[in-house]
């Protein structure tokens, strides 16, 4: 009895639970990402809109976003009640637009909108976007898709466009041909290595 206990062991106890944490976590903020799509849909059809669809790099920059206001506080300068003119400008904006490979042409169009809510409460982040100045954006036929993304009280929606300025299509090839250029650079330097060495 006393060696099946200790057979047990504790370290694999405590990597079942990291693996629990690591899996529930992102569950739930997307669940509360996909709540506010919804949400902003049900709104849009009230309002005679079609509804926006999720689109993958928008929602791959609002992630990146989250990711840096997370260690921001809620307050009245930041979020949904900002001033308009005073929202955080991110010095880092063209590395996070790079890290989702995308260019800055395609998304000068876009929206970006920041919420802050503690714990993320469902009814009061959907009205953070429909009764604050965020509703002029969600009532605009110009916008036609939508990316979510959420850390810790933080949850930015970003809007998207039907035409190339505010697609959040990716990078073009040039944005795209540095790695590629870099591969073949180093290939040829290798190949340049092994010539060298067979002459
Ligand atoms: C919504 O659109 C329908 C059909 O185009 C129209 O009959 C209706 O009046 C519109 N409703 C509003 C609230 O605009
Ligand atoms: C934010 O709140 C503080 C204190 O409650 C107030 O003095 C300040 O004017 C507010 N700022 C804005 C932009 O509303
Ligand atoms: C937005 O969320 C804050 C909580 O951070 C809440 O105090 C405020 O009332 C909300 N605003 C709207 C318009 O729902
Ligand atoms: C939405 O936009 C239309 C057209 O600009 C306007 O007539 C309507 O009052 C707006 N509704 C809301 C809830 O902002």
């Amino acid at each position: 009895m006393a060696a099946s206990s200790s057979s047990l062991p504790l370290p694999l106890l405590l990597l079942l639970l990291q693996l629990t944490l690591l899996l529930s976590s992102p569950v739930q903020s997307a669940d509360e990402e996909e709540n506010l799509l919804q949400g902003i849909n049900k709104y849009r059809t009230s309002l005679n809109l079609s509804a926006l669809s999720e689109n993958k790099n928008a929602h791959c920059f609002a992630g990146e976003l989250a990711d840096q206001f997370k260690s921001q506080p809620c307050t009245n300068t930041t979020g949904a009640d900002t001033v308009p003119g005073t929202e955080t400008q991110f010095s880092n904006y063209p590395d996070l637009l790079s890290k989702c490979n995308l260019d800055i042409m395609n998304t000068r169009d876009g929206v970006i909108m920041p919420a802050c809510v503690p714990n993320l409460v469902p009814d009061i982040v959907l009205s953070n976007f429909t009764e604050s100045q965020y509703s002029q954006s969600l009532n605009d036929t110009k916008y036609t898709g939508a990316g979510i993304g959420s850390e810790d009280n933080w949850i930015i929606v970003v809007l998207t466009t039907n035409t190339p300025p505010g697609s959040f299509a990716p990078g073009t090839s040039a944005a795209v041909a540095p790695k590629i250029v870099f591969t073949s650079h180093l290939l040829s330097v290798l190949l340049g290595v092994f010539l060298v060495l067979l002459s």
